[in-house]
């Protein structure tokens, strides 16, 4: 279902939503490849580009993913013919201290991800329940990184279920703004 939006804003980020209604026929691996070049295309403080990525498109690969899951994602990011982890590298490369905007910017990452996703006609669900400790053990690499989700990624499936799904509601304008304190 399409978000009731008729605004001045680009159509992939009104349309993008994440859906629980996959089709599980295989992603090209070309369209895969672009897809996660438009994240690398984020920007990021010194350039660090801290956003790091593991593609399970092997029905072994989505298995091994799946292990760290919690059984309600399971239940419907089954048939995503494509997992992506999203993790972060912590520490920045010029000086060795925590990098500080690195969630930051790695967020920014699986954003573009979503909509240049978004654009070529697959849908992405990103998904925080998942064992992040265990799965981290998986890509040897120690606590230097972070895991931060799992993106769902594949084309929506052409059930009548997907015409009832909403897309997440928002928050109003007045809600998100901060104001500035009041001087005594
Ligand atoms: C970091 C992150 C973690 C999330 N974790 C889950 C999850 O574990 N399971 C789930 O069903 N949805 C998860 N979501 C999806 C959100 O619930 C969804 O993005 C939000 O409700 C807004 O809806 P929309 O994406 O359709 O606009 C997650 C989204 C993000 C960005």
């Amino acid at each position: 279902m399409k978000r009731d939006i008729e605004r001045d804003i680009m159509p992939e980020i009104i349309e993008r939503y994440s859906t629980r209604y996959f089709n599980s026929e295989p992603v090209p691996e070309k369209d895969i490849n672009d897809i996660l070049l438009a994240a690398t295309l984020a920007p990021s403080a010194y350039n660090e580009q801290p956003w790091r990525f593991f593609v399970a498109s092997t029905e072994e690969d989505r298995q091994m993913i799946m292990e760290y899951m919690t059984p309600s994602n399971i239940e419907w990011a089954k048939e995503a013919p494509v997992l992506i982890v999203v993790a972060g590298a912590l520490y920045e490369t010029h000086n060795g201290l925590f990098n500080y905007w690195g969630a930051f910017d790695s967020g920014c990452a699986w954003g573009y991800l979503s909509l240049e996703a978004a654009r070529k006609g697959y849908v992405t669900h990103c998904m925080g329940g998942f064992d992040r400790f265990d799965l981290k053990r998986e890509f040897n690499i120690g606590d230097n990184h972070e895991l931060y989700g799992i993106i769902a990624l594949g084309k929506p499936s052409d059930s009548e279920a997907v015409l009832n799904e909403k897309p997440g509601g928002r928050r109003r304008m007045s809600e998100i703004m901060l104001k500035r304190a009041k001087k005594e």
